[in-house]
């Protein structure tokens, strides 16, 4: 990897994990989840997550790219794979590694909505609040990070430093 800084360890991410998984327990005591992983970048963080969440629950993953091999937001979201569990009266949280413009998670809440979703809430990793271009509205953060690119931790730049277990700045991209 490139010239880097540690911004997430291993330890600080599995302690918010493991955080998160105990608030939404309790959130969704009694209902009917749903997780929605985003991939690519989602992986790591939904499997670390599910495990810390004590329901059933089941799980699903879609495909949406809105950045392709470039490290600026395009704007658009193009779905390469769709959800393929029923969506129909679940309880749906959609699990992402990082909200950026917010595009993304705009279009994919709009849509699971529209696909008959009875609740449709959002887990992000990091929200780098900073960059938001449309509104949408976050239920469960674990970190907020002010500027530059990520990786790691499912993170990637132009599809390399996905395996890392922890998060870096890239200082040169
Ligand atoms: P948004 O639609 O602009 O919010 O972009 C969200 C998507 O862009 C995320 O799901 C990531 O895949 C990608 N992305 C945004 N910022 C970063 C970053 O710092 N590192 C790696 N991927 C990023
Ligand atoms: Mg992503």
């Amino acid at each position: 990897m490139p010239d880097k800084k540690l911004i997430l360890s291993k330890e600080a991410i599995g302690r918010r994990v493991q955080e998160l998984g105990t608030i939404i327990t309790r959130d969704y005591a009694g209902s009917n989840l749903l997780a929605i992983g985003v991939l690519n970048g989602a992986f790591m963080f939904m499997a670390d997550l599910v495990r810390e969440i004590k329901l059933d629950l089941q799980i699903d993953f879609v495909r949406v790219a809105s950045y392709g091999m470039s490290t600026t937001s395009s704007g658009k979201i193009r779905f390469s794979k769709d959800v393929e569990l029923d969506i129909r009266d679940r309880d749906v949280l959609i699990v992402e590694d990082i909200v950026d413009t917010g595009l993304t998670l705009a279009c994919l809440h709009n849509y699971l909505k529209e696909r008959g979703a009875r609740t449709v809430r959002t887990c992000v990793l990091i929200d780098k609040k900073e960059r938001r271009e449309v509104k949408v509205a976050i239920d469960y953060v674990g970190f907020e990070v002010k500027e530059g690119f990520l990786v790691g931790y499912g993170l990637d730049c132009r599809e390399q430093y996905r395996e890392y277990g922890e998060v870096f700045l890239l200082k040169e991209i």
